[in-house]
């Protein structure tokens, strides 16, 4: 029998099993990850291998580099993920791999380990889109929490207002017409000497500091939509740094964090709400996703504002704000019980894939 034989028989046994465990693999950008979970909600192991020190030193990621160092982490991954559940590879159901969007090498290895597993061990596949991973990484930290919601997502690549209908159901509402607001935070970061990635280092050095410099007007073409824009902040922001460093003027680093993050967020912030409202009572609940949910500012101003509106705010624990391949296995159990992106030994990942 060839492999699509024996996972159509696979497939038609998972239909009445009880518990359903899906390994994830994750290596869209700068972490490699591979994380066994339960029925789309329990993490019984999520092991994830940072590269961000590696990338340190050229102030960003590099994609080659990030190409490279997945190749040598992947397999030591998987046998810490399996040791660490106590499991082996005939205990698993399925596999759900990232295979867009990101970076195309990076995803490459992903890919095509997850193919070769799957071939080998006679596992059905799934293709995950990295963006909706996010999102489910809070199925993983809410236990009841489940679609209609509206969620916002804001990661390195992307800054976008989701309506989430059902586990397989997504709409764009808005998104940054230009940069990402993660994007937007790296380069502010590396123009203040900050390494990186300059999200968390803003933050702190933000906590310090006076919201007291305006580096942008309001940006009124925008104003009445749930689009964004951060090419112009970016802009202003390294503009002021650089005009300072021009005339040998002081550069308070923490009253520039505390300006810019507010200035960041604030927008974002009220569209969400404004974009919940208008949603009407099914999408009561918000969700925050990707790295920048990380962030406290947005995390406790979203929700102070969001609660004398009478919406309720969730976001996942810091750990699976940022890329790990539990928020992956998550979404593959989803696509599971939907029927929806089965793949084969020909899946090829994608650099960009739209909502
Ligand atoms: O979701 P993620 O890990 O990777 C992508 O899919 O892009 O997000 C990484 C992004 C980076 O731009 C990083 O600077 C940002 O998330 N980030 C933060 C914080 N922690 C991570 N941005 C603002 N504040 C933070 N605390
Ligand atoms: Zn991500």
């Amino acid at each position: 029998m060839n492999y699509l034989e024996n996972v159509n028989k696979k497939l038609e046994k998972l239909k009445n099993k009880k518990d359903i465990l899906v390994l994830g693999i994750e290596s869209s950008c700068d972490e490699t990850s591979i994380s066994i979970v339960k029925n789309g909600r329990e993490i019984l192991s999520n092991i994830v291998s940072s590269q961000i020190d590696i990338h340190k030193r050229f102030g960003g990621v590099v994609p080659e580099v990030a190409s490279r160092n997945h190749v040598k982490a992947i397999n030591n991954c998987l046998t810490l993920c399996l040791n660490e559940a106590n499991l082996t590879l005939k205990d698993i159901d399925l596999i759900a791999v990232t295979f867009g969007a990101g970076l195309i090498g990076a995803l490459m290895v992903g890919v095509n380990f997850a193919k070769a597993l799957a071939y080998a061990n006679n596992i059905p596949l799934i293709k995950v889109d990295h963006i909706k991973g996010h999102i489910c990484a809070n199925f993983l930290c809410f236990e009841d929490l489940k679609p209609p919601f509206l969620c916002l997502l804001t990661s390195g690549a992307h800054t976008e207002l989701i309506k989430v209908e059902d586990y397989n159901k997504f709409t764009l509402i808005g998104a940054s017409l230009d940069d990402a607001c993660g994007e937007c935070f790296d380069k502010v970061a590396r123009v203040l000497g900050l390494p990186y990635p300059g999200g968390p280092k803003i933050e702190k050095l933000a906590r310090n500091g006076q919201k007291n410099i305006s580096f942008l007007k309001e940006n009124r073409e925008l104003k009445h939509t749930f689009n964004f824009s951060y090419s112009g902040l970016k802009t202003a922001v390294i503009n002021y740094i650089h005009k300072l460093s021009q005339n040998n003027e002081e550069i308070n680093k923490e009253n520039i964090c505390a300006s810019f993050q507010a200035e960041a967020f604030d927008e974002l912030i009220d569209k969400t709400i404004r974009a919940s409202k208008m949603l009407g009572d099914d999408y009561k609940n918000i969700v925050i996703a990707g790295g920048v949910s990380a962030n406290s500012y947005l995390r406790d101003n979203l929700t102070n504002k969001a609660s004398k509106e009478n919406l309720k705010v969730y976001f996942p624990k810091i750990s699976l704000c940022t890329d790990n391949a539990a928020m992956i296995a998550s979404s593959g159990y989803y696509n599971f019980l939907y029927n929806e992106n089965l793949a084969d030994l020909t899946l090829t990942p994608k650099a960009r894939i739209d909502v």
